[in-house]
């Protein structure tokens, strides 16, 4: 049987799963261009956002499909961006990350302190073997964070949205190349 999810609480900052509640606050920033520049996300208004998190919330950790967790400044109790897991289902061990911190809260290493203790449950608690986070080939900040949390570069990719062309890059880190900062 499982166990309801426990938020995840670091030195700053608190994960917990999403709530509708959330869905102003994330609307807000997703709808910032330079937040969505390299985001696949097709609506970013408010019952959108709120429409996507009911859905995530009848999956499980580590499930096929993505499950969000908001990411809560813990000194003043804000909402500074969310992060998500997804587990991917012809891959068995493999979970793909992802993250977003709002502009404001930028720069302060937020990205990095909730990677690294979502990277940290994805293996110890759901038994991950690979973590894995795609990104915009240029999408600068993304690589630094996925680096930062121990990931490494494993393949450069072309693709093609509405017949646009874009390059992509796949950061994992293997459960045996962990080291001790996560
Ligand atoms: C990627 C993102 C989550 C980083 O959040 P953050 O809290 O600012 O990250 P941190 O403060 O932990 O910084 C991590 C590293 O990225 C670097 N960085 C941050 N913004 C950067 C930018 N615009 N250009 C280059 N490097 C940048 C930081 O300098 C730091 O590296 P350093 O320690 O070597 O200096 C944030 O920029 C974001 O939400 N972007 C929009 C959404 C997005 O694209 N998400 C990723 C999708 S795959």
């Amino acid at each position: 049987m499982r166990t309801a999810f426990e938020p995840l609480v670091t030195e700053r900052l608190l994960l917990r799963r999403s709530v509708p509640e959330d869905a102003e606050a994330i609307s807000a920033y997703r709808s910032d261009p330079d937040v969505h520049r390299y985001q696949g996300w097709q609506r970013t208004d408010v019952e959108s956002v709120r429409a996507e998190i009911e859905e995530m919330a009848r999956r499980e950790p580590g499930d096929p499909g993505w499950v969000q967790l908001s990411v809560i400044e813990r000194a003043t109790g804000r909402l500074v961006g969310d992060v998500g897991l997804c587990g991917v289902a012809h891959e068995p061990g493999v979970v793909k990350v992802g993250y977003t911190i709002a502009p404001a809260y930028q720069g302060r290493g937020y990205g990095t302190e909730a990677m690294r203790a979502l990277v940290a449950y994805a293996f110890d608690v759901l038994g991950a073997e690979v973590v894995r986070a795609y990104a915009d080939a240029d999408n600068i900040a993304s690589h630094r964070v996925a680096e930062k949390v121990g990931m490494r570069l494993v393949e450069r990719f072309r693709a093609f949205d509405d017949g646009e062309e874009w390059w992509g890059v796949r950061y994992e880190l293997r459960r045996g190349e962990r080291r001790s900062a996560t």
